[in-house]
């Protein structure tokens, strides 16, 4: 696949009705979502269970556009080869999860999936420096992860604006999952961010029987994202 920086609304399922996965998957990508965001906890890493990769393989057949598969778990490694196996597009594991993070991003792309590396709110960049020609995507955690609806961290702004600068020409996203609504997307859109995870506020007032507010709020959050590149270029 080709590198592309245009804005790209991933929603998070983690928003989604846990009893009507498939359906919800479905419906988000018929409302305008271009990629799938699927959070999986371990009640170790962070502080809540959510689902595995029996889950994902399952979904995989309801989804059209890129499964991106954020592994919020530690150990990681014992479980690269099951979420490759269950059709994931994008592999994300955490800086924090362990002391091997080169050898964990080295393992995903073995297994077939781009690589991405997400960051807690209070690591700093200087990390990723030695890991930049190894990694797809860069996910900068605008909450403590763990749970859907938190309050956006205003201070990673600066931290996606010098990440920007440290990418350079590398085809490596960058993804900013956390408090993303229409009036928080076009902090990070300018800041250098090209791909927005949003749970709460996609799915907010709609469901799989109602699904029409979701394409509202994407289009919303996009508009937001985009408007602000139009502004600053
Ligand atoms: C948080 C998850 C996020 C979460 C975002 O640990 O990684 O993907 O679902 O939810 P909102 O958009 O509601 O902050
Ligand atoms: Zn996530």
């Amino acid at each position: 696949m080709t590198h592309s920086r245009a804005i790209k609304i991933a929603p998070s399922i983690l928003s989604a009705d846990f009893a009507a996965f498939g359906a919800e998957c479905e419906a988000i990508e018929a409302q305008g979502a271009d990629w799938v965001h699927v959070d999986v906890m371990d009640g170790h890493f962070v502080p809540n269970i959510t689902f595995g990769p029996q889950l994902c393989k399952a979904i995989r057949p309801h989804i059209r556009t890129v499964m991106d598969v954020h592994l919020m778990i530690s150990p990681v490694d014992p479980y690269i080869a099951a979420f490759a196996d269950a059709g994931a597009d994008i592999i994300t594991a955490h800086l924090e999860a362990g002391p091997h993070i080169h050898r964990t991003l080295q393992a995903i792309r073995a297994a077939g999936a781009r690589a991405g590396l997400a960051l807690n709110p209070g690591t700093p960049i200087d990390a990723v420096e030695h890991l930049l020609d190894m990694t797809d995507l860069i996910c900068v955690m605008t909450v403590n992860p763990g749970f859907g609806g938190q309050k956006f961290i205003h201070s990673q702004i600066d931290k996606v604006r010098r990440l920007r600068a440290m990418i350079g020409d590398r085809p490596i996203h960058i993804e900013i999952d956390g408090g993303i609504t229409p009036e928080t997307a076009p902090l990070v859109t300018s800041a250098g961010a090209d791909v927005l995870v949003a749970g709460s506020a996609v799915f907010k007032g709609g469901s799989v029987a109602d699904p029409t507010p979701y394409g509202a709020n994407i289009r919303a959050i996009r508009q937001a994202a985009e408007s602000a590149l139009r502004n600053a270029a």
